[in-house]
């Protein structure tokens, strides 16, 4: 009896432990590449993703430029990644993605600043009701328009550091979202409701806009030395979900502590898509788990994600 105890013991724990080293932790980014003289924009950093994804950066050599919007939780931020990585080339440079106005004024400051820019990671990212200073739906501004409006403003110096690259940090939720243009057109936001699945709607929405977004830069970018690529980084332990309601953080608690990948573990599809030799040719592809994936028709749709460029361009004062 006792010997038949162990051995369930023993195949449980053994399943366990495949199932947290194979399929929770998943591939790793393999590249060896070294970043040193190279300049690198990671947005969101002060936790989550963002932070493993800039202290790996800067331990590669790279000048890390941190964009987060709030200026405390910046600097403790800067201070992190400088004693992780044990690198002093990081920075902290002020840009709310919910304001077109911070956006634009980061973009100067780095551009009056900084000679180069060899990597954009468009990592940050929202789940929250509300509009932005300039009343966008929160989701749609943060998730899409501040990184839409900052990667075209830092573009031509992408051009010029070339071979460079844009990664956007976008999500297997995005097979779940559409875009309505009429509720764009006529509110500025992908939907208006404030339900649990109203919301989560919301979030694939400004997910698929990621996809989408990445599928027409990569067209726009064909004969330049930019490319672009964007991604699921799997199912974090982050505080994505930190304004959702108590009762469902109470829910994700658990699933998260069994189920999830920690920080370290979310940063490594980002890394690849940043860092790994040879993947030009798969510009304006998703990638999920170190791998380049197929998606649904609906997230490279030419006609889409042309639509989508052009209402943000004039959302965001481009156009
Ligand atoms: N966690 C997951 O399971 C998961 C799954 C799929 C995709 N993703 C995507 O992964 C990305 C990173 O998320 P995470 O899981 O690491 O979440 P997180 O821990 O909540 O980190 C999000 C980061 O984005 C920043 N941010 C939020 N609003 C911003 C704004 N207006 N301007 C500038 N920065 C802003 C946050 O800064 P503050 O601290 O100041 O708010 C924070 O640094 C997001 O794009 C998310 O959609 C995550």
């Amino acid at each position: 009896m006792s010997c038949c105890c162990l051995l369930v013991v023993g195949v449980l724990v053994g399943v366990a432990y495949v199932f947290h080293n194979v399929v929770v932790k998943g591939k790793q980014c393999t590249s060896r590449a070294k970043l040193h003289g190279k300049t690198v924009i990671v947005t969101g950093n002060n936790t989550g993703i963002g932070k493993s994804t800039a202290i790996d950066l800067a331990q590669r050599g790279a000048r890390v430029i941190l964009a987060c919007r709030s200026k405390q939780r910046g600097q403790a931020a800067l201070e992190e990644v400088k004693r992780e990585s044990g690198s002093n080339q990081v920075v902290f440079m002020q840009c709310d993605l919910g304001s077109l106005k911070s956006v634009r004024s980061f973009a100067e400051t780095f551009l009056k600043t900084e000679p180069r820019l060899d990597i954009l990671i468009n990592n940050a990212g929202i789940y929250m009701e509300g509009r932005t200073e300039d009343g966008l739906g929160m989701m749609f501004g943060v998730n899409h328009i501040g990184p839409f409006l900052l990667t075209n403003l830092l573009l031509e110096r992408l051009k010029e550091c070339g071979p460079s690259r844009v990664v956007n940090v976008c999500s297997s939720a995005h097979n779940v979202g559409h875009i309505d243009f009429d509720c764009l057109n006529k509110h500025k936001a992908l939907g208006l409701g404030t339900s649990f699945r109203e919301m989560c709607q919301i979030y694939s929405d400004s997910k698929l806009c990621n996809a989408l977004f990445t599928h027409e830069l990569a067209k726009r970018l064909q004969g330049t030395k930019v490319t672009c690529y964007s991604l699921h980084p799997g199912a974090i332990k982050t505080e994505l979900t930190r304004n959702t309601k108590p009762v469902v953080q109470m829910i994700m608690k658990p699933m998260m502590f069994f189920l999830f990948k920690n920080p370290v573990q979310g940063a490594q599809s980002t890394l690849h898509c940043a860092l790994q030799e040879g993947l030009e040719p798969l510009s304006g592809r998703y990638f999920s788990n170190c791998t380049v994936r197929q998606v649904y028709a609906k997230a490279k749709d030419d006609a889409t994600s042309k639509k989508l460029w052009e209402i943000s361009e004039r959302l965001c004062g481009l156009a």
